[in-house]
């Protein structure tokens, strides 16, 4: 093996001249979000190759969808190595033990609360927000626990030109509080201090250029140029944009199954239709950009 950078933080990419490089083929699910992804064995190391056709694919399809994968922690951790330094949620009290990198997603009858039941970006109250996810799931209820996800290039795009002019160049205040206070059910978060941050309602894709709304429903409070009043109207306006099931796509898990999401351009929402059945999945979240806008992107 030749050319491998990797240690704690930095991200872990391989260049290899004899390793076999592995051709990812994509099968787009429906017109605006998600592709699922063969020709690909998570377990193994990405080449440049792999990784950079990974990353395109995921500025296009929002999120890619992998199946039957084995996944050990520190291949995981690899994995995600491979597209940014790796992201440590401010609030998460499940964490695996010895990598508190992996969040452990994990639902039986005892649960109060469940992570994601409602539509948002990962910590899009963080002030770089992650760049994406990755989950992958070890166990599924025996029917339900889908998680649906939306393309925000769509719901950008269907907006009419009028409301897209006002609302770039406007930005929104994301509040951790009243998302993070109290824990999830059972168990109760260590951290006491809750991200806050602004950034615009309108942001520009680093990778593809494209313009993709940055609003969500679980952190975005207040878009802070407008009085409450016009602020409340215009974020519910925005919130069932995102809604809207024409920029859709709904994954059904098996155990081994791999979602990677774009937190950048979607959005997502599980479901908890399983009570009082058990799910459990870990996550790896990969650490992003300050959000930006740039007029004159596509
Ligand atoms: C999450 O928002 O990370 C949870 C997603 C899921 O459990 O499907």
């Amino acid at each position: 093996m030749t050319g491998t950078t990797t240690g704690p933080g930095l991200p872990f990419r391989v260049s290899n001249s004899t390793m076999k490089s592995q051709t990812p083929e994509f099968k787009r699910l429906t017109p605006h979000c998600g592709a699922e992804v063969q020709g690909i064995n998570l377990s193994q190391p990405l080449d440049e190759r792999a990784t950079d056709i990974l990353t395109t694919a995921l500025a296009e399809y929002c999120v890619l969808f992998f199946r039957d994968q084995q996944l050990t922690p520190e291949q995981h951790k690899a994995m995600g190595r491979c597209f940014g330094e790796l992201h440590f949620h401010p609030a998460w009290p499940r964490l695996l033990e010895g990598h508190p990198e992996i969040m452990e997603i994990f639902v039986d009858k005892n649960t109060k609360r469940i992570a994601g039941e409602d539509w948002h970006s990962d910590v899009s109250c963080g002030p770089e927000p992650p760049l994406g996810t990755i989950l992958h799931m070890l166990e599924t209820p025996p029917s339900g626990g889908d998680t649906l996800f939306a393309s925000m290039y769509a719901a950008f795009d269907r907006l009419s030109a009028p409301m897209q002019q006002f609302l770039e160049g406007l930005s929104a205040v994301h509040d951790g509080e009243h998302v993070y206070r109290g824990g999830y059910g059972d168990v109760q978060p260590e951290s006491e201090t809750y991200p806050r941050a602004e950034h615009p309602v309108v942001r520009t894709h680093p990778v593809s250029g494209r313009k993709a709304l940055f609003v969500n429903r679980t952190f975005t409070t207040r878009i802070v140029e407008l009085p409450r009043q016009e602020s409340d109207a215009v974020l519910q306006l925005l919130f069932r944009q995102v809604e809207q099931p024409e920029i859709q796509c709904r994954f059904h898990w098996r155990p081994g199954s791999v979602a990677f999401w774009d937190n950048r351009c979607s959005q997502h929402h599980a479901l908890w239709d399983y009570y009082p059945n058990r799910r459990r999945g870990l996550r790896v979240t990969i650490r992003g950009e300050a959000p930006f806008w740039r007029p004159e992107s596509g």
